[in-house]
């Protein structure tokens, strides 16, 4: 009998904190042995001359996310999953939202049946918090915490979403009890309102305007809000989707104050800008996504803090929506004003090509950063690691095999999420994943799919290793 079940062998591993030339022996779904000349596996992958790195975790994604009347999201946990898989990613994190007068429990139940079976990653639910009623906060959350799901999102926008302050305060307030995660959607929605009406008065209804009605102030107002009242209950904090440096000061002066702060930026704020919605006509509804993409210099600020530290976490917010299609982007309210535009863009397959070709492939950051930003932070941050997110003795073989000399130029055709278009269609990347192992299965070998749906499962966070 074979001691191990598979040997990578060859390859350069890297982790967020080293990179190493080694064999790598996986036995029942575990990585069991680093080593060199390692032998007796029924199966061998030879990894000479590529990057052998954790598969990625991408743990802001929406999938099927009830999205408002008539509106549904392009994937469901069986497209979305495949299309993370593809991106070289092999856990997600979608979120489980509350209806508002609902419990929780009643959502979880329901979004776990539609995970069940279907996936082809690993999969971990954030929560939504909607309605905090007393019950939600009192009894609810903490039961929650405890069964595992241990982060959570708030918004403070969108109108059928948002929190007020004192609900924030008090969300915070639970999390700082349990050591639950709370991460905030930071943008002024009283201040968008505004905006939004003043366009729609003067006729100003096209996705270009979308921007318009959030600029850099409404997302910097609101992190510092945000940042501030988790000082008050003294309590971690994620930011999430940081578009600009103006909210990326925010963060670096709360860390200043010994705030904890765990910051999140996303590719749309690295290749898109505001700009390229100028001239697309409603063809401006694909790049829609909030908060919305900035200018050069926010891009180049963007680097910086990817560069330097600024962020922890490089996500996808992948939330696909058809533009084709009256349940999408073009639904009838929404091509009369873009306030009706379903908010969000597809991106969990190409998220970690982007920083590999854009951050890693021209030197802007190492491999063990890029690591760090799209694997072992996210399994950090989120109570998964270390069974997820590094390349360790006992850690589950989740593992994607990149090759950094193909050269790929982005179609949507070749993608396999259900959206029906990409905002990144021509750009030409260097290094794409090739090979994918799951729970020491393999899932894609040289660019075929060999898993099968069902081959993901569902992980449960642990409080042992939450930031807090
Ligand atoms: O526009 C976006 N980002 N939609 C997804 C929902 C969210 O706020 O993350
Ligand atoms: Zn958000
Ligand atoms: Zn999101």
């Amino acid at each position: 009998m074979d001691r191990f079940d598979l040997i990578i062998r060859n390859g350069t591993v890297a982790t967020a904190a080293d990179v190493f030339v080694a064999d790598i022996a996986i036995k029942d779904g575990k990585i069991v042995q680093l080593g060199t000349a390692l032998e007796g596996a029924a199966r061998e992958i030879d990894a000479a001359g590529k990057y052998v790195l954790p598969g990625g975790i991408d743990s802001h994604v929406h999938i099927s996310q009830p999205s408002g009347e008539g509106i549904v999201m392009a994937d469901d946990f069986a497209s979305g999953t495949l299309s993370a898989l593809y991106g070289g990613n092999t856990t997600v994190m979608p979120f489980c939202l509350q209806r508002k007068g609902h419990p929780l429990r009643e959502a979880l139940k329901e979004y776990h049946a539609l995970a069940e079976g279907e996936c082809y990653t690993d999969v971990s639910f954030h929560l939504i918090v909607n309605d905090a009623n007393e019950t939600l906060l009192g009894q609810e959350l903490p039961a929650l915490v405890r069964d595992g799901y241990t982060s959570l999102k708030v918004f403070m926008t969108y109108d059928d979403l948002r929190l007020d302050d004192a609900s924030i305060l008090k969300v915070l307030d639970v999390a700082r009890q349990t050591k639950a995660t709370v991460m905030v959607h930071c943008e002024n929605e009283d201040a968008i309102r505004y905006l939004v009406e003043k366009h729609e008065r003067s006729g100003n209804v096209e996705p270009y305007a979308h921007a318009t009605t959030r600029p850099v102030a409404v997302e910097r107002e609101a992190t510092h809000r945000a940042l501030t009242l988790a000082e008050i209950v003294d309590v971690p904090i994620v930011i999430v989707h940081v578009s600009n440096g103006a909210a990326m000061e925010e963060i670096a002066r709360a860390r200043m104050r010994g705030g904890k702060v765990v910051g999140e930026t996303c590719p749309q704020y690295l290749l898109l800008t505001a700009d390229d919605l100028k001239g697309m006509d409603w063809e401006g509804a694909k790049l829609v996504c909030s908060p919305p993409p900035r200018d050069k210099a926010a891009q180049a600020d963007c680097w910086r803090g990817i560069e330097a530290g600024v962020f922890d976490l490089f996500s996808s917010d992948h939330c696909p929506f058809r533009y084709e299609d009256v349940r999408g982007k073009r639904n009838t309210k929404g091509l009369k004003s873009f306030r009706h535009i379903p908010n969000g863009i597809p991106g969990v397959e190409t998220r970690q090509p982007i920083l590999f070709s854009e951050g890693v492939m021209t030197g802007r950051i190492s491999l063990p950063r890029f690591v760090a930003l799209t694997s072992t932070n996210h399994a950090k941050t989120y109570g998964l690691y270390p069974q997820k997110g590094t390349i360790a003795v006992g850690a589950d073989a989740d593992i994607a095999i990149w090759d950094p000399t193909i050269k790929r130029t982005i179609r949507h055709s070749d993608l396999h999420d259900g959206a029906d278009y990409t905002p990144y269609e021509g750009v030409t990347l260097t290094g794409w994943p090739t090979t994918v192992l799951l729970n020491g299965k393999i899932m894609i070998e040289d660019g075929t799919l060999v898993g099968r749906k069902g081959d993901g499962q569902y992980c449960a966070a642990s409080l042992a290793n939450s930031i807090q």
